[in-house]
């Protein structure tokens, strides 16, 4: 039979804005503004930073020309590398696989909010136990009226299943007419919607329930200003482990995607100048968020806004819509649309990872594969969603640390915390020393393009970035405990 030809981007922005959408997502809207509120802005700030082009950058780079090396996807790109490393594979893709299901979840939670401000139900969004009354269809709030909702108890898992049969089609459409297309045209928009809402939250000024009138400019110094006297060296420490958990959750690495990109980019590409510009994305877009929420939610909120953490995006950030008055319907529609590309963008990701596998290991045809992993994903999800009905599947338990648990939370906690910690530290062990950093140096700078940060790299592969990585795991693990 015919070698078909492995898919390709056309273009290097083409990948850089797959790889971008990938990349920022959830992470970059709503969980980097709520951590660095948390952790005295301006210093967690500062620390992110210096990680992205240490930390950050390593794995980046090793992931991505692993896939450009290896021509194959996160399941068998491994064992190409070294034969007794196949089982790093199978690690790496069993991160997407716990993730796709409940990210569709969220995702469908954003088409819910979307929907309900584009409609002008912005206010009732707005109104307390909407939220619950939402996700629980309606079982665990007494008068729900579920915003204009047609689904009755089934609303979430009605706009999950949106969600994700979106993401199956572009997925179906392939790498050329699915991923990179889709990318060319949502992620600029994103941009454009970042940039205008992170304007517009500085120039509001409203009364907070406190009774204090404040401007959006004094909100952004709670962001951007470190706050130094305040810092012990306990705080010093979470502060370090919160950002490095972000960032590496933020980059999309560790759970084979990066991988599948890479493997798509043509030879000819420089691949040290893409990953400059993916990290410059995705910081950028993290650091506007905050900008375009920490802002609004001191204005109309107070300095005690801040820690409803991550309940943040959708029980504040609606309230706060809606005390804008009726411009909060337009407001809060495009703010929702901004977060539904985003999530889009790195759903499509998150299933190419696991499409590109079934289709190099199976030599399954793409539409195949892509169907059999989007059902598999969707009774999950439906699971997941059912979790939280009372008439239903009612799951609730008690994590370790004593927090309550539902289905979505467990399997949050089982990808993010653990595996990906170790897919990432049998990374950097595998590239440090026993392939050695020259193989991905050499793949980088394949074409002739110069690597800058190259004794960076070597230090940070093999020593650097696995201690860190085994402590963030211990800690996740509550091995080590930091208070
Ligand atoms: N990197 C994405 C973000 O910042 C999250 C993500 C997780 C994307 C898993 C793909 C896969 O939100």
């Amino acid at each position: 039979m015919e070698e078909k030809k492995r898919n390709s981007f056309a273009g290097s922005i083409g990948f850089v804005l797959a790889a971008a959408g990938s990349a920022v997502g959830l992470g970059n809207i709503w969980r980097f503004p709520y951590l660095a509120a948390k952790d005295g802005g301006g210093l967690f700030l500062l620390i992110y930073l210096i990680l992205a082009v240490t930390f950050g950058y390593t794995l980046l780079t090793t992931e991505i020309s692993i896939g450009r090396k290896t021509k194959q996807s996160p399941l068998t790109a491994y064992g190409v590398l070294n034969k007794k490393w196949n089982f790093l594979g199978v690690l790496a893709c069993l991160v997407p696989f716990i993730i796709l299901p409940y990210y569709a979840v969220i995702g469908g939670w954003v088409v819910k909010y979307f929907v309900a401000f584009l409609t002008g139900h912005g206010a009732e969004a707005a109104t307390d136990g909407f939220f619950n009354g939402f996700i629980s269809g309606g079982t665990l709030v007494d008068n729900y009226s579920g915003a204009s909702g047609i689904f009755g108890q089934y609303e979430s898992v009605a706009y999950m299943a949106i969600f994700m049969i979106a993401t199956s089609l572009i997925i179906i459409l392939g790498v050329n007419g699915g991923i990179e297309k889709f990318s060319m045209i949502l992620m600029p928009i994103l941009f454009l919607l970042v940039i205008g809402i992170a304007i517009f939250s500085l120039t509001i000024k409203g009364q907070a329930p406190d009774g204090v009138t404040r401007t959006g400019l004094q909100g952004l110094k709670v962001f951007l200003i470190p706050d130094f006297e305040s810092i012990t060296v306990k705080s010093f420490f979470t502060t370090v482990i919160d950002a490095m958990g972000q960032l590496f959750y933020s980059l999309s690495v560790a759970m084979g995607i990066m991988i599948a990109y890479g493997s798509y980019v043509k030879d000819e590409a420089n691949l040290v100048k893409s990953v400059n510009q993916i990290e410059f994305f995705d910081t950028m877009v993290a650091v506007l968020s905050g900008v375009m929420i920490i802002p609004a939610v001191i204005v109309f909120m107070g300095p005690d806004g801040m820690s409803g953490g991550p309940s943040l995006m959708f029980v504040s950030l609606p309230k706060i819509f809606a005390a804008m008055g009726p411009v909060g319907n337009v407001v809060g529609a495009l703010f929702f649309a901004m977060v539904l590309f985003a999530a889009l963008t790195s759903s499509m990701s998150i299933l190419e990872a696991i499409v590109s596998s079934l289709i190099d290991k199976f030599k399954l045809p793409r539409k195949a594969a892509t169907i059999v992993e989007s059902v598999i994903a969707l009774i999950l999800a439906v699971i997941v969603c059912l979790g939280y009905n009372k008439n239903a599947l009612f799951f609730n338990i008690k994590l370790p640390n004593g927090s309550d648990a539902q289905i979505l939370d467990i399997m949050d906690y089982l990808s993010n915390n653990i595996t990906m910690p170790i897919v990432a530290i049998f990374t950097c062990i595998l590239v440090g020393w026993v392939v050695k950093p020259k193989t991905i140096i050499d793949e980088a700078e394949k074409g002739g393009y110069k690597m800058g940060r190259k004794l960076l790299y070597k230090v940070m592969i093999r020593f650097v970035a696995p201690i860190m990585l085994i402590f963030l795991l211990l800690i996740s693990l509550g091995i080590i405990k930091l208070d």
